[in-house]
């Protein structure tokens, strides 16, 4: 049997899940695995906090020390989220010589080059599964399974707050703010939804997905990122009459050396497997040259789907003879040989406030026409508002900067942008 010690950083929601999944899972580590696990430590703001299940006397500390220098610690579990502390304790950690198992994708995305540097000086392990999409293994899939092909495409519903907050507009009708709030109620959204509703969270997953998927660094800032805060009701209403679904979709997609990373509201027709993920569930659709396509689906949060993946990580940790590290160049920069374009060719879903005059419709479509953008639909809706008019119009697959010119040449005075949805197939 081989003896394992390990710490926690953290035991909120995601540290008292692995409390309870190592508990319950004593039997199968020492049956399938000859390990057995000790928690010696760990690290909590306040000690006398009551946790709701017993630890034994003396395990929680609210000094990092104990965990990050007891030389008896060889594997450290990090759950508390956010960029620092938990940055500098992880690289405390390993520097220590720990193996460190990690749930945090904000470290992850903003320092991953020196965490790998550290891990690789100190020959130890760095293990991030739970870092995206909680339980779904994508980082394996993703870092092994696929290591065989080269992945061109990438999209991911990979924010299960934004997802139920958007499945629910659909369903009900309901205006977003009425939908955040009830989601805050049921405890699905944060008192402060900044991170998920402005598209944060998914941006920080995505360049770890893509810098697997690509092989190269893909970093934080050059992933393009728009929330849902702007989304409406009636957007969902008309995108749904056009056969279309709205979600919030992380896409990577690279051709040659060209790649493009963005994080925004997306219709998808309603025939994409991705548009039946509904509620807080998390799913990654890819397409490698080998592999074709492929769809994950599962629990993107949550303490024991959280808890699933790191556990498993965990085990990999302490049974591996040898720790793997990506084999792309970890560096700071986004990887040089690939060239980032935000000048993405896609479909557009628009909606214009119009005044109600002769010539409008010719007008808004010589716009386009002169960005060399053919529009695909147009349809007038009636307001209700005499002298106005609503146009929902979408267009054929054109570029992003002919598109943002074909929108600044509007002439205001007849004709108000009020929505501007990117549409992929
Ligand atoms: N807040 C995230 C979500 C889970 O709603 O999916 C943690 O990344």
């Amino acid at each position: 049997m081989q003896k394992v010690t390990i710490g926690f950083l953290g035991c909120g929601n995601i540290g008292s899940g692995v409390w309870k999944l190592i508990s319950d899972f004593r039997y199968e580590f020492a049956h399938r695995h000859q390990l057995e696990i000790t928690v010696k430590k760990i690290l909590v703001r306040d000690v006398t906090k009551p946790r709701g299940f017993s630890l034994p006397e003396g395990v929680l500390t609210d000094r990092a020390e104990d965990v990050l220098e007891d030389s008896e610690i060889q594997i450290v579990m990090e759950f508390l989220g956010g960029e620092y502390p938990a940055t500098s304790y992880i690289l405390q950690a390993l520097h220590n010589g720990k193996t460190v198992v990690t749930a945090n994708k904000v470290a992850l995305a903003l320092h991953w080059h020196e965490l790998q540097a550290e891990a690789v000086r100190q020959q130890v392990g760095l293990y991030y599964e739970a870092s995206v999409c909680g339980a779904i293994p994508v980082i394996d899939v993703l870092q092994h399974s696929l290591g065989a092909n080269r992945i061109d495409k990438l999209y991911g519903i990979i924010n299960g707050t934004t997802n139920y907050i958007l499945s629910r507009m659909a369903e009900t009708g309901l205006p977003y703010e009425q939908v955040l709030q009830e989601a805050q109620q049921l405890g699905l959204a944060e008192p402060d939804p900044a991170s998920d509703v402005e598209g944060l969270d998914a941006a920080y997953k995505l360049s770890i997905m893509a810098s697997l998927a690509f092989h190269g660094r893909v970093t934080f800032p050059k992933v393009y990122r728009e929330g849902i805060t702007r989304v409406t009701d009636q957007d969902i209403a008309f995108g749904r009459e056009m056969g279309l679904v709205l979600k919030l979709l992380a896409i990577a997609k690279r051709t040659g050396n060209q790649v493009e990373v963005r994080v925004h509201p997306t219709f998808l027709p309603k025939s994409h497997p991705l548009a039946r993920v509904d509620g807080s569930f998390n799913a990654v659709y890819l397409h490698g040259h080998a592999c074709q396509e492929m769809m994950l689906q599962g629990r993107g949060a949550g303490d024991m789907p959280t808890a699933s993946a790191l556990v498993s990580d965990l085990i990999r940790a302490a049974t591996a003879s040898v720790h793997q590290h990506p084999t792309f160049r970890n560096t700071e920069q986004p990887d040089p040989s690939l060239d980032f374009s935000q000048n993405w060719v896609t479909r557009y879903y628009l909606r214009l406030s119009c005044s109600d005059s002769v010539g409008v419709l010719a007008r808004v479509s010589d716009c386009f026409a002169k960005e060399n953008i053919s529009i695909a639909t147009m349809v007038q809706k009636d307001t209700g508002m005499p002298g106005r008019v609503t146009i929902v119009l979408t267009t054929h697959a054109a570029p992003e900067l002919a598109l943002q010119h074909a929108i600044h040449a509007l002439d205001t005075q007849i004709c108000r942008v009020e929505s501007v949805i990117r549409v992929e197939e």
